[in-house]
């Protein structure tokens, strides 16, 4: 592990140990604090985590019944019946293998008919929980922490996003075809995200090792919205040997 800007990176060789490393570091959350606050992410990304969390569970006790949860975002509009909704893929990836109590789960609604009321109303439930204890982030490959998008300035709150071309391009291999990918999501904001005690970022494959080092070397702003992680003061990013493959030149 490598401290960088204050931040702390882990680059382990292949995809699995990355996905054990993170599954390690939200297992010893729950350990520490049996009823904390997680905020969870999906994408292709963190499947392995999900996977290693479901064997910690079954093979060694990991207890979620305390564990209270809050997904990033949520594709709009989109029944959550439906196979390529976040919903579908949480409970398909850990809450159904997990003894999460399902009252505790939280996912932004992307059939709510008030938009506005459902995102404030997703964050009063985030302050009533008392706030996120840790967050797992993925990245998109332009920067984007959950569907905040490049913009001009850095989105504060829970809000209704226009998906960029590059995000719809890149999700577009979970859908039959483009044309099904929303073009709308609801999203955590900025100000959401970065409120969170501690924020894990993983990331794996070369697509992503460029952002990653912008994510950490470049200059802060909204247009790579994930270069404000360097302003958090708890920030661990689990990678894989080809998503650092840029970092080689900074590391020493
Ligand atoms: P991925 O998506 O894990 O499928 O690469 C990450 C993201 O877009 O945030």
């Amino acid at each position: 592990m490598k401290i960088i800007n204050g931040m702390k990176v882990y680059v382990e060789p292949s995809y699995e140990e990355m996905s054990t490393l993170a599954a390690r570091l939200v297992g010893a959350q729950i350990r520490l604090e049996p009823n904390s606050v997680l905020g969870l992410a999906t994408g292709g990304t963190p499947v392995g985590m999900y996977k290693e969390l479901v064997r910690m569970h079954k093979e060694e006790g990991l207890d979620f019944s305390k564990i209270t949860t809050f997904n990033l975002d949520e594709y709009y509009p989109l029944s959550r019946e439906s196979d390529q909704s976040y919903y579908y893929y949480m409970t398909d990836h850990l809450f159904s293998h997990v003894n999460i109590n399902k009252d505790q789960i939280h996912i932004p609604n992307g059939e709510a008919k008030e938009v506005e009321l459902e995102c404030i109303n997703y964050e009063k439930k985030i302050q009533k929980a008392g706030g996120i204890d840790l967050q797992v982030l993925g990245i998109g490959n332009n920067g984007h922490i959950g569907f905040n998008e490049p913009e001009e300035s850095f989105a504060k709150r829970t809000h209704l996003v226009d998906l960029v071309e590059d995000t719809i391009q890149a999700n577009s291999r979970f859908f039959d075809s483009i044309d099904d990918v929303p073009k709308q999501a609801l999203s955590m904001g900025i100000g959401s995200i970065i409120k969170a005690k501690k924020i894990v970022l993983l990331a794996n494959g070369s697509h992503k090792a460029k952002i990653i080092a912008e994510t950490i070397y470049g200059d802060v702003r909204p247009q790579v919205p994930s270069t404000i992680l360097q302003f958090h003061p708890d920030v661990t990013f689990v990678l894989d040997a080809e998503a650092a493959a840029e970092l080689k030149k900074y590391i020493k």
